[in-house]
């Protein structure tokens, strides 16, 4: 155990994990450790390097808080949210995909009945969005629950506001019996990831923009069936083919229709132009073991 050098350090660590009482911890960790001793030696890392490494996840830790999460930003850039989402999500073809949770979801979102304007002040073009919840077999979901996030005008989420202005553009709703939703809301709009903090200056050292395209996120629950977190993004966006973390599946692209001021859905008349967003979610029956 004395004297390890390049070629007996890997195999060392790993006698050392076979204490490990989980066993699946020990797989993971002896993975993890053999790609990462796999790794410095391809790229031949040099000790500068590997500080800048130390003092670039050090950075990432330092501004990460309740509201900002820049682990989770990383990993979205990486490509590796996307990928841990595709191992996990393989389900019929029929099934609605799934897609990234980001950073701006928020417990305790405020439960609203269905036709609420969720925006709650939020500034934007208004919306609005119906669809159905259905299973497999194309019968309604009853009664699931939907919470949906998304950001304003000006591609900012409510968490990236300073001060206590409560929850906007986000909210808690149920399906009727018969799998129907609709609310109120505003026009996605696409917008950057945080990129004023090491994940931005990583993005601009390797010549990469920071942009999502517009979408709005669902998460979607019901007893019996897998939750499903996903977006649906606006055709038409410019960042449909770059989006900055991988998100995009063609499945979950749809039209935000256009309207001229006038009668509104749910009744009343709109005095600016409006749009509507018309998405049925499908959802997978949870696997019994
Ligand atoms: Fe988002």
């Amino acid at each position: 155990m004395r004297n390890l050098d390049e070629d007996t350090i890997t195999q060392a660590v790993l006698a050392r994990h076979t204490g490990a009482a989980d066993p699946r911890l020990r797989e993971v960790m002896t993975s993890l450790v053999q790609h990462l001793h796999a790794f410095a030696r391809d790229i031949r890392l040099t000790e500068e390097e590997w500080f800048a490494g130390i003092r670039f996840l050090t950075e990432v830790g330092h501004i990460t808080d309740d509201k900002r999460q820049e682990f989770i930003l990383l990993s979205d850039t990486l490509g590796l949210s996307m990928l841990v989402t595709a191992l996990n999500n393989r389900k019929p073809r029929e099934c609605t995909e799934s897609t990234v949770f980001g950073p701006f979801h928020v417990e305790g979102a405020p439960e609203y009945p269905l036709g609420a304007d969720v925006a709650n002040g939020a500034r934007g073009e208004p919306c609005f969005v119906r669809g159905r919840v259905l299973g497999l077999d194309g019968a309604p979901v009853p009664n699931a629950e939907l919470q949906v996030w998304q950001a304003d005008a000006d591609g900012r989420y409510d968490v990236q506001y300073a001060g206590d202005h409560g929850h906007r553009a986000r909210g808690t709703l149920h399906a009727d019996a018969e799998g129907h939703f609709h609310f109120k809301s505003i026009r996605a709009e696409a917008y950057p990831i945080p990129h004023d903090g090491p994940v931005g200056r990583m993005l601009d050292a390797l010549g990469r923009h920071p942009w999502r395209p517009a979408h709005l996120h669902f998460m979607i629950t019901a007893p019996g069936f897998e939750r499903l977190i996903t977006h649906v993004f606006r055709d038409g966006d410019r960042y449909l083919d770059s989006d900055a973390v991988f998100g995009v599946r063609r499945s979950l692209i749809a039209d935000w229709v256009e309207h001229p001021p006038g009668p509104t859905p749910d009744g009343g008349i709109s005095e600016v132009p409006y749009y509507t967003l018309d998405f049925d979610f499908v959802l997978n029956p949870e696997r019994t073991a």
